[in-house]
């Protein structure tokens, strides 16, 4: 009995995840506490990762794999916009050949995950789910989290190298306002308008 208790938490925990507005409010407390760039967009990354583990999971609901999937998008636009906006540009701009392929590199990485956005989104993966779509998100989800290994273990330490600390506290602030202006636009354009149905329950995440 015991056993059975504990595997049944160990699910729930398994799919809980930061809920975008409490994202959202964290951004404004970040800004006000300065938080250092690499280690939010590390916090990023944690967020979206708890969205992948669902995506990869086997024994997830559809319905929890549906949710995840819009919220996972949601976190891309914001993280991956901001990111391509103040660090790849920044890399693309360095005066050393590595750092431009890496920023160049990354930026492919994240347009391919974006279209595989547009390709779900034309499949109706938010009013329907199958087959189809569930190799697909999970497609999706494998891309970023390899391309979230590669930036962690090559292209932040990198940056933390080439860029001078003030100017890393600049673009910590700079990502953050972007980091809001998308998360915002995200969640208001009709295209990432939620479907009106029952969320399900326990949903950490607004609908
Ligand atoms: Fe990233």
């Amino acid at each position: 009995m015991a056993n059975v208790i504990e595997d049944f938490f160990k699910s729930v925990v398994h799919h809980e995840a930061l809920p975008l507005e409490e994202v959202y409010t964290f951004l404004d407390e970040a800004l006000q506490d300065q938080m250092e760039f690499i280690p939010l967009m590390e916090r990023h990354h944690g967020h979206i990762e708890e969205s992948i583990a669902v995506l990869m999971s086997k024994d997830a609901l559809e319905m929890e794999k549906q949710d995840h999937l819009f919220r996972f998008f949601r976190l891309l636009e914001m993280h991956g916009k901001a990111e391509e906006e103040v660090l790849y540009t920044a890399l693309q701009h360095n005066s050393d050949k590595s750092p431009r392929v890496l920023g160049f590199a990354a930026l492919d990485e994240h347009d391919l995950a974006f279209r595989l956005e547009r390709e779900l989104l034309e499949m109706g993966y938010r009013d329907s789910w199958n087959d189809e779509i569930e190799a697909k998100a999970k497609v999706v989800a494998n891309l970023v989290r390899n391309h979230i290994k590669e930036e962690e273990n090559e292209i932040f330490p990198l940056a933390e190298k080439l860029i001078s600390t003030s100017h890393l506290e600049l673009m910590s602030m700079n990502y953050i306002e972007k980091c809001k202006i998308y998360l915002n636009d995200s969640l208001q354009t009709s295209i990432s308008r939620p479907v009106v149905r029952t969320p399900p329950a326990g949903s950490m995440y607004p609908h």
